[in-house]
């Protein structure tokens, strides 16, 4: 990434609205890019970064209502894997806060054929919603939708070009609404604004 770009100071949680949610379908998710002047492959490409961190019960596919409403069908799930999610993360007897519990992205880590650590960043998203393992419910359909489908096999097969890809596209995504001026700051050290690392 290019250094110098200005960024907030502060964290605003107001902001997360603007956030596409895991209950959107891809039809809708590329009208969203599309008007932030994002392609297709973008999306496609930075999608794969769902091959780290973690989700909450309720943006997954053990959502039966979100499952429903998103794939028009489970048909393109696998039924083993949703079951074991359900089972192993996500018991429904835990109702009281069921949907915070916490999903890694990659719930079923011998399913993407790849172990985990860097071999797995990225390729192990493609190649688990290809099988109906993805975690998140808008991620599943990028494996079968028609203009996304090719490019999440394309990437599943290509581990050094999805790399390549998604460091150009995260240099395109930072220039977006870029801050100016006297707006924000240029942080000291990236992962840090500046007043919080005064403290450290
Ligand atoms: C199609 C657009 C996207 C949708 C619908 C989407 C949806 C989601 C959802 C539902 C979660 C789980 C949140 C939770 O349950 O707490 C999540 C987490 C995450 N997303 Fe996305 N996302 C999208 C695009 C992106 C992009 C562009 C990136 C980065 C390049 C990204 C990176 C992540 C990461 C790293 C996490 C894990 C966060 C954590 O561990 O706390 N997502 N996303």
């Amino acid at each position: 990434m290019p250094a110098g770009r200005r960024d907030s100071g502060f964290v605003d949680g107001n902001l997360a609205v603007n956030l596409p949610g895991g209950n959107s379908n891809t039809k809708d998710l590329i009208r969203l890019y599309a008007d932030r002047g994002l392609t297709v492959d973008d999306m496609v490409i930075l999608e794969g970064a769902h091959s780290v961190g973690e989700a909450k019960c309720v943006t997954t596919i053990v959502d039966d209502l979100n499952l429903a409403n998103v794939t028009g069908s489970a048909e393109i799930i696998d039924n083993n894997f949703r079951e074991m999610m359900l089972k192993k993360y996500c018991p429904k007897a835990n109702e009281s806060n069921w949907s915070e519990i916490p999903v890694p992205m990659i719930a079923d880590k011998s399913g993407s054929g790849l172990g985990s650590g860097s071999a797995a960043w990225g390729v192990s998203f493609f190649n688990n919603i290809i099988k109906g393992k993805g975690v998140i419910t808008s991620d599943v359909p990028f494996a079968v939708y028609p203009s996304t489908k090719d490019l999440v096999r394309q990437y599943a097969n290509d581990s050094a070009l999805w790399m390549k890809k998604f460091g150009e596209t995260m240099v395109k995504l930072g220039k977006m609404d870029v801050l100016t001026g006297e707006q924000g700051e240029i942080r000291r050290h990236c992962s840090v604004q500046n007043a919080a690392n005064m403290h450290a």
